[in-house]
């Protein structure tokens, strides 16, 4: 039950994964993490924990084009069911190349593949939550992997510094403001993760659109389609702007989300602006993801939604087959 998941969602930072083959890891100096909507979104995350890490994340069949140089890379797949056939065919276009890989995942035909070759993987618990909701296992699985240590027990104390109770009124009051709109959800490019985690908590627990943009792109092109006149009123009065602003961002991209939000604001488009708040990044990140959680799943109890399942998305995922 989504409730559940996230309430429970802290204790995710308790897993202790085990590395299956682990000694066939060999050196690497770079990552490619391929995976898709759910699964995909740690990439991002270990991105924004670790700026200096070179990760490229892969969300596409098959391999990247830029891998004909000479950096050793690991190739690591992560599908929390193990069947998604996109992150499939990467991990086996990475085994047919030679490349040095590692799976994380539920199970499904990712983790056969894994376990045929004999190779590196992580199997992560089977707890029936959806994969968007089970960021916490998957971050410690592939901090394990990739034997980033200090980051594993960093993410080891969430478990008691996240508190998802404290959050669900400020959320649902979020959630209220909301009623009747279509979000669109702000950044800084380096959070870029994080508004798009915020949007497809939106789309897939909450059922509404929503989109998102980052700063300081979208100065140079969407905000011009909000300039609004009586003409396409229609088309943005729907739209409610939720800004996720990060003292930690850079100085002229902060003063870019005030600016932006008076225009806007002067155009009688609605924003709210939210500090992300915490002692680390890591903090900040998921205190913002379990704001985003409780926001989506009072957004589907408003409009009558079922939170947990995507039933579109296993419709069209059986229509390919
Ligand atoms: O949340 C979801 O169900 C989806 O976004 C899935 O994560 C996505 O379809 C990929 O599936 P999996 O995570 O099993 O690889």
């Amino acid at each position: 039950m989504m409730k559940n998941a996230i309430r429970d969602f802290p204790k995710q930072f308790d897993y202790e994964p085990e590395v299956v083959n682990g000694e066939k890891l060999g050196a690497f100096d770079a990552l490619v993490v391929g995976g898709m909507g759910g699964s995909g979104l740690v990439a991002g995350i270990l991105r924004m924990i670790k700026p200096g890490l070179d990760v490229a994340a892969h969300h596409e069949y098959g391999l990247p084009p830029f891998i004909k140089d000479t950096k050793r890379r690991l190739f690591l797949a992560v599908s929390y069911s193990g069947n998604t056939e996109e992150t499939v065919d990467f991990f086996e276009a990475a085994v047919k190349e030679g490349y040095s890989v590692a799976a994380v995942g539920t199970g499904g035909r990712l983790l056969e593949v894994a376990k045929e070759g004999g190779l590196p993987h992580i199997e992560l618990p089977e707890t029936g939550i959806q994969p968007r909701m089970s960021l916490g296992f998957m971050l410690r699985a592939v901090l394990k992997l990739v034997g980033e240590n200090a980051l594993f027990e960093e993410a080891g104390a969430l478990s008691a510094t996240l508190k998802p109770g404290e959050l669900e009124a400020e959320s649902r009051k979020l959630a209220e403001t909301l009623r009747g709109k279509v979000p669109v959800i702000y950044a800084s490019r380096k959070n870029q993760p994080l508004a798009y985690n915020w949007k497809i908590k939106f789309n897939e627990t909450g059922k509404i659109p929503a989109f998102y943009n980052t700063f300081p792109e979208l100065n140079h092109n969407e905000m011009t389609g909000f300039d609004v006149n009586d003409a396409t009123k229609e088309l943005s009065e729907r739209m409610h702007f939720i800004f996720l602003r990060d003292n930690a961002d850079h100085p002229h991209v902060g003063k870019r989300m005030e600016v932006t939000g008076e225009a806007y604001a002067k155009r009688g488009l609605p924003v709210t602006a939210l500090i992300l708040e915490g002692t680390s990044t890591m903090e900040k990140i998921f205190r913002s993801l379990l704001l985003a959680d409780w926001t989506a799943y009072c957004i589907a109890e408003a409009y009558g939604n079922e939170p947990e399942a995507v039933p579109m998305i296993e419709e069209f995922k059986k229509k390919l087959i």
